[in-house]
């Protein structure tokens, strides 16, 4: 039984395999390999796209689907602990996909289950299944995974997705990395030692024009209000805004990422552009994880 809780719990092989699969789902459409499989979706942290992305791959699959969608409904509210009620619901299904707003919580839950945990965003701590259809998508767009160079844009301090992401990335050959923020929003430095041990070449800048027309990727993210001051964040809320003058600096091909929701960071007016990709990239989501689920419960 393997859990899936940092995104470098995926070897390469993983990876290939499941991209593999989407591809398969998305050229002949799903098979009901997840049929008699019921899945816990425990979402503690509100989600739009993961949970319901998730349980439409496993409906899709021909699997059956429990859920949490209003922790105050649960027992937690009498004060029982996340490991009882995950060690409880392990008995009952057949995986474990799990938000929770602390970072760590999913290796907690991990250590309890007697089923596989899929981590679905752990407080600031890592995305890894949005780092899964990330991939998948610039695989798509660029035709690659390698050789590019990704502009991440925001709030990197606390961004889970763009944290997963860059550990992903690591691993592939010739991938450039710039990280644009306001100071206090910078990268964390447990991330940008892993990319200096890896000899990784990448670039820390609060200068956004003097990246864009390079950047084959610009990385979106939002001002996360529940990690931030209400004077950090309505000073820090409108400093790097995606509008049609932004994205006209940016060369031909190169796309613009998101792991949605948006706020303001993106203007509504880019959406119809050819660089803006954060819907497709949210549409992949879908047969990403189902492809995900079904090679993680087979194999
Ligand atoms: N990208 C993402 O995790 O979106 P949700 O919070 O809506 O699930």
């Amino acid at each position: 039984m393997r859990h899936l809780i940092s995104i470098t719990d995926l070897t390469t092989n993983d990876i290939n395999a499941i991209f593999q699969r989407t591809d398969q789902i998305l050229h002949d459409g799903f098979q009901p390999t997840l049929a008699h499989t019921v899945i816990a979706t425990l979402f503690f942290e509100p989600s739009t796209r993961t949970r319901l992305s998730f349980e439409t791959g496993i409906l899709r699959s021909g699997g059956r689907v429990i859920s949490v969608t209003d922790p105050a409904a649960t027992s937690t509210t009498k004060g029982e602990t996340l490991e009882d009620t995950v060690r409880v619901i392990s008995s009952y299904v057949d995986a474990i996909v799990l938000r929770y707003p602390e970072a760590g919580a999913a290796s907690r839950a991990a250590i309890v289950s007697t089923v596989p945990v899929i981590n679905a965003g752990d407080g600031t701590g890592e995305h890894p299944t949005q780092s899964l259809y990330d991939l998948y998508t610039i695989r798509q767009a660029l035709g690659r995974t390698d050789h590019f160079h990704i502009v991440c844009l925001g709030n990197l301090k606390y961004y889970r997705a763009t944290r997963s992401l860059v550990r992903l990335l690591a691993r592939y050959p010739n991938v450039t990395m710039t990280f644009v923020s306001a100071p206090e929003l910078a990268m964390k430095t447990d991330i940008l030692d892993e990319l200096t041990q890896q000899g990784i070449n990448y670039q820390v800048t609060t200068n956004l024009t003097s990246v864009l027309p390079t950047a084959d990727v610009v990385y979106q993210t939002r001002m996360q209000k529940e990690w931030l001051s209400d004077t950090e964040y309505q000073r820090l809320k409108d400093q790097y805004i995606i509008t049609p003058s932004v994205a006209a600096q940016m060369k031909p091909g190169a796309i613009i990422m998101h792991a949605l929701p948006r706020v303001n960071e993106i203007s509504p007016t880019v959406d119809s552009l050819p660089q803006a990709y954060y819907f497709k990239q949210a549409a992949l989501g879908m047969p990403v994880r189902a492809a995900l689920l079904q090679y993680w419960l087979q194999t």
